[in-house]
């Protein structure tokens, strides 16, 4: 779906996260979601932030799963995805804390693969992933599933593309400041989810939106993966979509 601007479809994006949120709640049931950071996603959370101040939209019956986290990362670091979260939306709603999910970017390297299974586990005990909201790398990657990734891969720690370290360089005040790996979710994880949202906005994005949408499907391109989801969709502005 193309929208004239970002704004348009970050909203659209929250219409559906709020109308599944409220309609489990109708069946008395949690709503499990998967988000992610980045520039893409700040008018999601505005409009979800303001739904709840303005429509009494609540998040009581929601689960939150943070979709990926720098490794190593303090969670009160400026470049935490969590920090992030909560500024932009945690600490503005009322999910409960109980029901907030992140990978721990403090853990140490021995427990990286039990933590992981961990929360595959904790995922799988709430039911599996309602609806995931993904932004895109200019390298490929759906959460930070690089370049190679496979669709049978699951929550695990990864080596950051050479690329996405440029990308977040300016957060990190110099590339040699940003983390060498991070904790994601796995596209299998991904792909298990009900609902899959990509947003992708700006003419950056335009050339890797083309090959996701029109490449062929292979891990050298993650996003492609969501070709073969049966409710994958993508919600463009126009920017993005130049390409197509
Ligand atoms: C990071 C995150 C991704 C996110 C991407 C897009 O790489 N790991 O999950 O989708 O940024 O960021 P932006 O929205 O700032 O372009």
């Amino acid at each position: 779906r193309v929208f004239p601007e970002a704004a348009d479809a970050g909203q659209a994006a929250a219409l559906e996260i709020a109308n599944l949120i409220r309609s489990r709640a109708e069946q008395g049931r949690q709503c499990v979601l998967a988000l992610t950071t980045g520039s893409t996603m700040v008018s999601v959370y505005d409009s979800l932030v303001q739904m709840h101040q303005q429509e009494c939209l609540s998040f009581k019956n929601a689960a939150v799963f943070l979709i990926d986290e720098f490794l190593p990362m303090q969670p009160d670091s400026l470049q935490s995805h969590y920090r992030y979260m909560r500024e932009h939306l945690f600490d503005h709603i009322d999910i409960p804390a109980n029901q907030v999910f992140v990978p721990d970017g403090t853990i140490a390297q021995e427990q990286v693969t039990e933590a992981c299974t961990q929360y595959e586990q904790t995922i799988e005990n709430l039911g599996g992933i309602d609806i995931a909201i993904l932004g895109i790398g200019r390298s490929g990657h759906i959460g930070f599933n690089e370049p190679g990734s496979s669709t049978a891969s699951r929550t695990r720690a990864i080596t950051l593309d050479a690329m996405t370290r440029i990308d977040a360089a300016s957060n990190f005040f110099g590339v040699e400041n940003v983390p060498r790996r991070a904790i994601t979710l796995g596209v299998g994880t991904i792909l298990d989810a009900r609902r899959v949202l990509l947003l992708a906005f700006g003419e950056g994005k335009a050339s890797i939106v083309a090959k996701s949408l029109e490449g062929k499907v292979s891990a050298a391109v993650p996003a492609t993966f969501l070709q073969t989801h049966p409710a994958a969709e993508m919600l463009l502005d126009s920017a993005a979509s130049a390409n197509l």
